[in-house]
C-alpha cells in the first residue's frame, strides 16, 4: 500500500511520532493512525458569511462518510469570505484566503481534502489552495438558497435589489415598501438563488470535474445536498487511495467545459478572473481571448436571472448543470475527466429537461449567442470583458461621449448632480477601481444611472470601468479594462466629452481621440490622488504583487504549485 502523507508525522515509534498521536488521539482508535487517510474538511462556514452558515451541517455529512470508508475526518475551519459584509470588497481578501489555506493544508498532516464552500470568492479561493497543494481534493458546494417571496411574486437574491433600489429612485416603489420586501429575501440557508457568482462558481466547479457530477446547485436546504455530502466523504478516502490529486485530472479540457458551461448557464462576469486564477495555480496557458474563442457562440439556455426570470432553485427542479450540458454536449471536450475518474460527458446520458421554460433546449435558447465578449483596441490594450447576456442589444455597437468619474468617490459626489453633462448616449467611465487603484478591484462598474436619466425612462446606458462588476446585476457594462488607470492604462488619459465607440460584436472598444493627444495628456491629479500606496499589512503586500484582470489577478508569487512537501521539518 502507499505510504500515507500523514505518516510522517505519525509512523514510527520516536518522540516525534509519539507527540503527535498522542495530542490528536481524543478518543480515537489506535489504528487511525496506521494506514488510514487523514482527511480535512475544509470548511468555509461563518456567522460573518451567511452564505455558509449551514456548511456544519454538511461537514457533518462528508465527516460520516469519510469515517464509513475508513478514512479519519478532520475539521478544518478556514478563512471565509462573506460577500456582503467583508469591507472594503471580499475580492481583497480572495488571494490571502487562497494562501491560509493553502499553507495550512501543506503544514498539517492532511492526506486529503474536501473543500466546503458557497459565498462567491469561497469556492475559488479553495480551488485556488487545493491546486497549488495538489492534494487529492474534492469540492462540495453548499448550494443557494430557496426562492425568496413579495406579495405573491418571486424575488431574487441580488438582482432584484438592484432592480428594487432603482424602482424607489425612479418613483415606482415607495421605500415602506422596499424595506417590507427585506424579510422576505433570504428564506433560508444557502447562498444567492440568482446567476451570480457563487451559483456560477459551484456550477462550474463541477464543470471543471472537482465535484461529483450532479450535486452543484442542489439547494442548501434539501436533504440531496447531504446524501451527496456523505458520499463525497467516501470519496475523498477513495482518492487518496488512487492518489487523484486535482492536477491528475484538471487540464485545459476542464477549462474548456467550464467556458462551455459559464456560457450555457449565462454565468457570472467574476468566473473570468476566478478561473483564469484557478488555471493559474495548475500551470495551465488559459487566457481572456480563450474565454471568448471558446464561449462566444455557445447559447444561453438558462432561464435564470439576471439573464432571465427564474431562480437557482428552479434550475435544480429543471434539470440542473447536466441538463443544461446534455443540450451543448458537442461543444464539450470529452476528454475531461472529473474527480471522480470518470469523464464528464459521461454524466450527460441520462441527463434531461424538466422544465423547458427554465432550461431552454438548444432549438430554443434564452440568448442565441452568450458568453463573455473580449473588446480590445486603445482603451483597453490588455482587452476588456462585456457579458452580451446582460447587455441592452441596442447598446453592443454604440458611439457616445465620456462622462469621467476618477474614483467611486467622484462619481456618488457628481453622478446626481443635475447640471452634470450626461445624456442617453452617454458613456460612463469609471476608473480607479481596479486591483491597484482600489485595492480588490470592486464591484462597481454597474454604476447607477443619474436620476434624470431614470426621469427620462432611461434603464442601460453604456459604462466603461477598470473595476468588476456583480453577478447578479445587469446592464451594458464594459468591465475588467486591462490595463487599469492605476496601472497607466490609457483609461487614464480620457476626458470628458471624449468619444468613445464599442462594437461588442466587432470586439472593438476605441477612444476616438487622435494618437498624437492622447500622448501629450497627462492622468489628473484627482484620481492619482486616490492611489496612495497602503503603508502595511495585506493590503501592502496586494498592490505590491497583484497581477491584472486579464491574467486573474493573483499574487504574482502564488502563481503555480508548491506540492504537498514541507519544505524543512522541525526535530
Ligand atoms: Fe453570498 Fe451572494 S452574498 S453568495
Amino acid at each position: 500500500m502507499r505510504e500515507l502523507r500523514s505518516s510522517h508525522w505519525y509512523g514510527g515509534d520516536d518522540r516525534n511520532a509519539y507527540i503527535h498521536r498522542a495530542w490528536m488521539r481524543r478518543g480515537l482508535p489506535a489504528d487511525a493512525f496506521s494506514g488510514r487517510p487523514h482527511i480535512a474538511i475544509a470548511n468555509t462556514a461563518s456567522d460573518f458569511t451567511p452564505c455558509n452558515m449551514h456548511l456544519g451541517e454538511v461537514a457533518a455529512s462528508v465527516s460520516n462518510g469519510v469515517y464509513e470508508a475508513g478514512g479519519i475526518p478532520l475539521h478544518l475551519p478556514v478563512v471565509s469570505l462573506g460577500e456582503t459584509l467583508v469591507r472594503p470588497t471580499a475580492m481583497l481578501w480572495r488571494n490571502m484566503a487562497a494562501m491560509a489555506i493553502e499553507e495550512m493544508l501543506r503544514a498539517n498532516p492532511i492526506d486529503g481534502v474536501v473543500l466546503l464552500g458557497g459565498c462567491d470568492k469561497t469556492i475559488p479561493s479553495l480551488l485556488m489552495a487545493a491546486a497549488s497543494v495538489d492534494l487529492p481534493a474534492v469540492v462540495v458546494p453548499g448550494g443557494p438558497m430557496i426562492t425568496g417571496t413579495f406579495r405573491g411574486s418571486a424575488l431574487g437574491c441580488g438582482t432584484d435589489v438592484w432592480k428594487l433600489s432603482e424602482e424607489v429612485r425612479a418613483g415606482t416603489m415607495t421605500q415602506a415598501d422596499f424595506l417590507r420586501s427585506e424579510s422576505a429575501m433570504i428564506r433560508s440557508r444557502g447562498h444567492c438563488n440568482t446567476m451570480g457568482t457563487a451559483s456560477t462558481m459551484g456550477l462550474l466547479a463541477e464543470a471543471l470535474g472537482t465535484v461529483v457530477p450532479g450535486i452543484a446547485g442542489t439547494p442548501a436546504p434539501d436533504n440531496r445536498l447531504l446524501e451527496a455530502s456523505h458520499a463525497t466523504g467516501r470519496l475523498a478516502v477513495e482518492l487518496v487511495h488512487k492518489q487523484r490529486t486535482l492536477s491528475t485530472f484538471l487540464t485545459k479540457a476542464s477549462f474548456h467545459n467550464a467556458i462551455v458551461a459559464l456560457a450555457a448557464i449565462g454565468g457570472s462576469s467574476n468566473a473570468v478572473v476566478h478561473l483564469l486564477a484557478i488555471a493559474g495555480r495548475l500551470g495551465i496557458d488559459l487566457t481572456i481571448d480563450d474565454i471568448d474563442r471558446i464561449g462566444s457562440g455557445v447559447p444561453c439556455l438558462v432561464d435564470v436571472q439576471p439573464a432571465g426570470r427564474y431562480l437557482m432553485d428552479d434550475l435544480h427542479r429543471a434539470g440542473g448543470l447536466l441538463a443544461v450540458l446534455h443540450e451543448v454536449r458537442d461543444l464539450l471536450d470529452p476528454t475531461a475527466l472529473t474527480v471522480t475518474g470518470r469523464p464528464l460527458v459521461s454524466y450527460l446520458d441520462e441527463a434531461c429537461i424538466w422544465d423547458s421554460e427554465v432550461i431552454r433546449p438548444r432549438s430554443a435558447p434564452l440568448v442565441a449567442d452568450a458568453g463573455i465578449a473580449v473588446v480590445r483596441g486603445n482603451l483597453a490594450p490588455g482587452g476588456a470583458i462585456v457579458k452580451p447576456s446582460a447587455a441592452s442589444p441596442h447598446l453592443l455597437v454604440h458611439r457616445g461621449r465620456a462622462v469621467v468619474f476618477d474614483s467611486i468617490e467622484d462619481f456618488y459626489d457628481r453622478f446626481d448632480d443635475p447640471d452634470l453633462d450626461v445624456d442617453a448616449d452617454s458613456v460612463l467611465v469609471l476608473r480607479g477601481c481596479g486591483p491597484r487603484g482600489y485595492p480588490g478591484m470592486p464591484e462597481v462598474a454597474n454604476m447607477p444611472l443619474p436620476t434624470k436619466l431614470l426621469d427620462q425612462g432611461v434603464r442601460d446606458v453604456v459604462r466603461v470601468c477598470d473595476g468588476r462588476m456583480s453577478g447578479t446585476a445587469y446592464g451594458t457594462v464594459v468591465l475588467h479594462v486591462t490595463p487599469e488607470a492605476a496601472a497607466g492604462g490609457p483609461l487614464s488619459l480620457v476626458e470628458d466629452g471624449d468619444w468613445i465607440e464599442l462594437d461588442v460584436p466587432g470586439r472593438r472598444l476605441v477612444l476616438d481621440v487622435p494618437d498624437d493627444e492622447i500622448s501629450r495628456r497627462v492622468p489628473s491629479e484627482r484620481m492619482t490622488a486616490s492611489f496612495a500606496a497602503p503603508a502595511r499589512g495585506w493590503e501592502r503586500l496586494y498592490v505590491d504583487h497583484v497581477l491584472q484582470a486579464d491574467t486573474g489577478a493573483d499574487l504574482d508569487f502564488l502563481l503555480g504549485s508548491s506540492g504537498s512537501d514541507v519544505s524543512r521539518e522541525s526535530h
